[in-house]
């Protein structure tokens, strides 16, 4: 068993080198690195590898609302974020770009996360709710809120504590489940059919033969917040790596100019021509994966990789370790968009896992990218960062990675 140290992702690393594939960070708790190894523990994710509730596990009843959301209901909201189905939507995401680049303050050092935040957030609420989106996005913002505020507070707590902070959360989810179950009965009272997330879900519920209602209200509840927490990180770390790579956002503004003028005429013909900004955005994802550390339990004894593991073991794997591995990535520690383009690129390496694999995977990944991909085209399109801020960033990894407190100053590309 290893000590703790202060920077955990350091410490991840040091450790795997010092012990190998496998070793015990804490007494049953065990990090699995090494791509074979963590894609295997992926796989098995729900076949006696577990995953935790987490520190925002939902009450009793919401989560068995959400285990209820049914066949077509439930492939409905998968089906609804896949690539083909992002790309109708990529005149939207470009807009809400345009409009961050455009409301930039200029010329004054801003706090990049929660400036992208707002952004982000419109993008999934639209993305999820059409025009019904503003009557959601109150609720979004106050649990968004709470959940950041409260991470630290109980995350080590196990999910059955009733602390006073869960149940604040608690209320704020359903507050905002319960928003969602307004819009739709308002949905089925006017007859109105649009073309959304909401949209698909209900009507598969209907063919499952249900009134849409609680089920569907708490997935898509769970599903905006994931759609701002994860890419609002991501798109910070972005942020920093244009201002410090001055000359791959100059290359990203040039390639910018295949855009159309008005924005929200993009769409998903325009994406491929984004190339070197695609490669920036997969470059990014892959030196600061935000979701850097995944857990599993075990529920049955079971092997891996040769080591013996009793139920109530668990397991911790990282797209953090997997990305900073000499072994799979050359000089995995520098910022190389070029590694994603020519002939022998990373597209295919089996060691790049920043959404995750098996059962668990990703639902948003192409939102997720399309999003960042925009919103790089847009900022670096019509600004320069001038260089680094005044104050440090701090990296905060207790949940996911985030460059906490990143501050960027922005001028207008002249
Ligand atoms: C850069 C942004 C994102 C990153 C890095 C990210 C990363 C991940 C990872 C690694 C997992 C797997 C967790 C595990 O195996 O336990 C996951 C799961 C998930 N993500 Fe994301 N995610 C991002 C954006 C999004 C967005 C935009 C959405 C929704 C629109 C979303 C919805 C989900 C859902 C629903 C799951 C759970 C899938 C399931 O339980 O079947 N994510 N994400």
């Amino acid at each position: 068993m290893a000590p703790f140290a202060a920077d955990p992702t350091s410490f991840l690393v040091e450790g795997t080198a010092r012990y190998g594939d496998v070793w015990a960070i804490r007494p049953r708790v065990y990090v699995v690195a090494g791509s074979e190894l963590t894609r295997e523990v992926f796989r098995r994710t729900g076949k006696g590898f577990d995953v935790l509730e987490g520190a925002f596990a939902a009450p009793p009843v919401e989560r068995r609302a959400r285990q209820q959301v049914g066949g077509h209901s439930a492939m409905a909201l998968v089906r609804g974020l896949r690539p083909a189905a992002v790309h109708e939507k990529t005149g939207m995401l470009a807009a809400e770009a345009a409009a961050l680049a455009t409301d930039w303050p200029l010329d004054q050092e801003v706090d990049v996360l929660p400036q992208v935040n707002r952004t982000i957030s419109r993008m999934g609420a639209y993305y999820c709710f059409g025009p019904d989106a503003p009557a959601l996005m109150h609720a979004e913002e106050e649990l968004a809120r709470l959940r950041i505020e409260l991470t630290h507070r109980y995350l080590y707590l196990p999910s059955w504590v009733p602390s006073p902070s869960r149940m604040r959360v608690y209320r704020c989810q359903r507050r905002l489940a319960g928003r969602i179950r307004e819009v739709i009965d308002q949905r089925l009272a006017e007859g109105r059919r649009e073309q959304d997330l909401l949209a698909a879900a209900m009507q598969a519920s209907q063919e499952d033969g249900m009134r849409p209602g609680n089920r569907i209200a708490y997935g898509l509840a769970t599903l905006m917040v994931a759609a701002q927490e994860m890419p609002t990180r991501a798109t910070g770390w972005l942020m920093m790596e244009l201002a410090r790579h001055p000359q791959w956002a100059d290359r990203i503004s040039a390639e910018a100019v295949s855009l159309p003028e008005n924005p929200a005429e993009t769409d998903s013909t325009h994406l491929p021509r984004l190339r070197l900004t695609n490669a920036f955005v997969r470059e990014t994802l892959r030196l600061h994966p935000p979701t850097w550390l995944i857990s599993r339990s075990i529920t049955a004894p079971t092997e891996l990789g040769g080591f013996r593991l009793l139920p109530g073991d668990n397991i911790l794997v990282s797209p953090y370790l997997l990305h900073h591995d000499r072994r799979y990535f050359a000089d995995p520690d520098d910022f190389r968009p070029q590694r994603w383009l020519g002939p022998d690129n990373a597209d295919h390496n089996p060691a790049y896992l920043p959404f995750g694999a098996g059962p668990q995977i990703c639902r948003g990944a192409a939102l997720a990218t399309t999003e960042m991909i925009l919103i790089a085209a847009m900022m670096a399109g019509r600004h320069r960062f001038s260089g680094h801020a005044t104050t440090p960033y701090r990296l905060d990894a207790k949940g996911a990675l985030t460059p906490a407190g990143l501050r960027l100053v922005c001028r207008r590309r002249a």
